[in-house]
């Protein structure tokens, strides 16, 4: 590799991180605004890779590259800001030779437009090299700086979870294993794994999710034959309990109130084949034109609406058996794929985002047949989007109760997960799936019914 090409994928990653840090965008929205054609497929991969390292441990690099700035830190251009995290990033944690870290980052500088600060880039990264057990020693003397996370989320997981906290920000920063579905249509979990192992791809199962199979090593799935023929999907075990929880039978009439892009929407309709309908319903239109890609991707079909869940617009006023409602949510249960997370989500953002949770939940409730099944999910750990919003649905809508359901799908979980599950004492209504727990995404769950 030349300092050229080096500096090309440095410099692309430091326009991607600098979109996330000056105009809160997702990462993932970041790269893919990236000019197509101006780098080679690896070199894109090298600043996805490099991209999304610098954010999941940017509120820990953050503290070192402040004290090796002499003016305030925020007073720094966010591309700065970005080429400087990105060079200690590598120091640290990147399997980048140190010469070529910093030459390649002061290299880019000057792609990026900040030549002039070529030099400062320069001088900062060969101090931390100088004093890098100094500068570590400051940035980790907090638990938030430690662990690469805002104060404000320590604060939240030690409140919700004081016996789980540190190993779930631990987990946030571990990189995800890419979990594969089989499509229970067309193929067995173990045929399937039999087909990955043919071509090269190890594989191992999850004990308490039968669908799914965890990829010992990473590939882009785009070029697996067994997902571009619709043979499996990529969903995190966590996210494969939805549908064990709805627990819907031949005849259901279901509704999917937030399905885009239709993950669990696909699994249900794999499990249950002779289901009535499925209404797979989401607000986005963009969002839900995904639904369609992959119920044709897997030879599967569903109503796709696109409405708002809160309104009545969509609806023919005939009941659902099952309600499937995956909330909008502070995604604080999946910073390990969405480091971003960390630096896009504000404390105020929790109690609207409750508050919209609540009301999709009052507005679906009448919708369901009586009898009949709800489930709640997100992939939040937060219990103000989790067992806060379900246990004041629980006290305030006469007949609605909890089914035993999701105590019992939690128990055979509690043996991986020793204190982990949220049935604690005192921990509210459904479960909760806590990263550092199984090495699964955060989930929570409840099933409620309300009475024939
Ligand atoms: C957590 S994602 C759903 C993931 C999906 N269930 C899956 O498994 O692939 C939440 C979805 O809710 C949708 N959404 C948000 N507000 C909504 C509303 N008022 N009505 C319908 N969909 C909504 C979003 O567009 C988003 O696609």
């Amino acid at each position: 590799m030349s300092v050229g090409e080096g500096a090309d994928a440095r410099a692309a990653a430091a326009v991607a991180v600098a979109a996330v840090l000056g105009e809160g965008r997702t990462l993932e929205a970041a790269l893919a605004a990236l000019p197509p054609g101006r780098l080679a497929p690896e070199q894109r991969a090298q600043a996805q890779a490099l991209a999304y390292g610098t954010v999941r441990w940017l509120p820990r690099l953050q503290r070192v590259g402040a004290k090796l700035v002499q003016r305030r830190w925020e007073d720094h251009s966010p591309r700065l800001q970005a080429l400087l995290l990105l060079g200690l990033y590598q120091l640290e944690y990147a399997q980048v030779p140190p010469h070529a870290a910093v030459s390649t980052t002061v290299e880019a500088a000057k792609l990026v437009g900040e030549g002039r600060a070529a030099g400062l880039v320069n001088a900062c990264l060969r101090r931390f090299q100088r004093e890098r057990e100094a500068l570590l020693a400051h940035a980790d003397r907090s638990l938030a700086g430690r662990t690469a996370h805002p104060q404000w989320f320590v604060d939240a997981f030690v409140r919700d979870w004081p016996a789980q906290a540190a190993a779930m920000l631990d987990a946030d920063n571990a990189h995800p294993p890419l979990v594969l579905r089989a499509n229970a249509r067309r193929i067995s979990t173990a045929a399937l794994a039999e087909r990955l192992a043919a071509a090269g791809h190890a594989t191992r199962p999850v004990p308490f999710a039968p669908r799914a199979l965890v990829m010992e090593k990473p590939v882009d799935v785009r070029r697996l034959p067994e997902f571009v023929e619709g043979l499996c999907s990529v969903q995190d075990a966590a996210a494969q309990l939805a549908v064990p929880l709805l627990a819907c039978e031949p005849g259901h009439r279901v509704l999917d109130a937030c399905a885009a892009p239709g993950g669990k929407a696909c699994h249900l309709l794999e499990e249950t084949p002779e289901l009535a309908e499925l209404v797979a319903l989401d607000v986005d239109p963009a969002r839900a034109a995904r639904i369609r890609e992959n119920l044709d991707r897997l030879g599967l079909a569903a109503t796709v609406t696109v409405g708002d869940a809160l309104a009545d617009d969509w609806w023919d006023g005939r009941p659902f058996d099952r309600i499937l409602l995956d909330a909008p949510c502070s995604g604080t249960g999946v910073i390990r794929r969405h480091p971003d997370i960390k630096l896009l989500r504000r404390p105020a953002d929790v109690g609207p985002l409750a508050e919209r949770q609540r009301r999709l939940l009052a507005a679906l409730w009448p919708k369901l047949a009586p009898g009949g099944r709800l489930v709640y999910a997100t992939c939040s750990v937060l219990k103000a989007e989790n067992a806060d919003v379900v246990a004041d649905f629980l006290r305030d809508t006469p007949g609605a109760a909890e089914v035993p359901e999701s105590a019992r799908l939690a128990a055979p979980l509690s043996p991986a997960l020793p204190g982990r599950s949220g049935r604690e004492a005192g921990a509210g209504p459904g479960f909760a799936l806590l990263p550092g727990a199984a090495d699964t995404d955060g989930f929570y769950y409840a099933c409620l019914t309300r009475p024939t």
